[in-house]
């Protein structure tokens, strides 16, 4: 079965509370929060503050994406604000092995994020060091785009590289994701699931919701 982590970058910032008890109310096993800061990716959306009003509305596992520059000095206070995963991003990080002990060294699980251009073999040597590889199906920055195909060569070899060694990493796979296109990225291996637009956008986002998870 799938994992699922709704993507409140789609939500109702007006009405965070009702959102939260949907997702509560939901079979998600994760919210994915979205942090961006206008230079790693040309977006801005919410820091700390906000996580910490959402950590306090949700009992799920918060799995905290920071799509920004310098993730280390930040690191400290995505812990304060409850995070349960922190994932940064390789292309955004010069000393990663470094980034990821700190994460770890905290009591987070560490993830790791790969653009859509970067090959999953770049993370041939942390990968033993890893709990979650996050791999964009779009271009990051922006909720709703459309799935790129070539992800599904990504996932299939990253799969490989991690049965081949008994490693327990598990594949995120953001945005994108539909229930149209959901069986082919399980199938091709991965564990995780987000979806933004699709779950928030949808009639009945609990349902929604479901019907991911029931993915095989
Ligand atoms: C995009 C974010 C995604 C985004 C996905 O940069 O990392 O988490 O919310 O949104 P959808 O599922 O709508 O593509
Ligand atoms: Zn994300």
């Amino acid at each position: 079965m799938a994992i699922v982590a709704p993507s409140f970058l789609s939500a109702n910032f007006l009405s965070l509370e009702t959102d939260c008890k949907m997702v509560n109310e939901s079979q998600a096993d994760w919210v994915h929060l979205d942090v961006m800061d206008g230079r790693f990716v040309p977006n801005i959306t919410f820091g700390p503050m906000i996580i910490d009003f959402i950590r306090k509305a949700t009992p799920k596992i918060c799995d905290v994406h920071l799509m920004i520059v310098e993730p280390e000095k930040y690191v400290e206070d995505f812990k304060k604000a409850g995070a349960d995963i922190l994932t940064v991003h390789l292309e955004a990080c010069t000393h990663l092995h470094r980034n990821i002990e700190q994460i770890k060294s905290l009591g987070m699980q560490a993830g790791v994020a790969l653009n859509p251009h970067t090959p999953v073999e770049a993370l041939k040597e942390v990968l033993h060091d890893i709990d979650v590889v996050l791999i964009m199906s779009v271009n990051p920055g922006f909720g709703g785009q459309k799935f790129i195909p070539n992800t599904l060569n990504k996932i299939a070899t990253l799969r490989r590289m991690i049965d081949e060694k008994g490693l327990a990493a598990k594949i995120e796979i953001d945005g994108g994701v539909t229930l149209q296109n959901a069986p082919d990225i399980i199938k091709a291996g991965a564990h995780v699931l987000v979806a933004g637009n699709t779950v928030f956008k949808s009639k009945d986002p609990k349902d929604t919701i479901a019907q991911l998870k029931k993915i095989v």
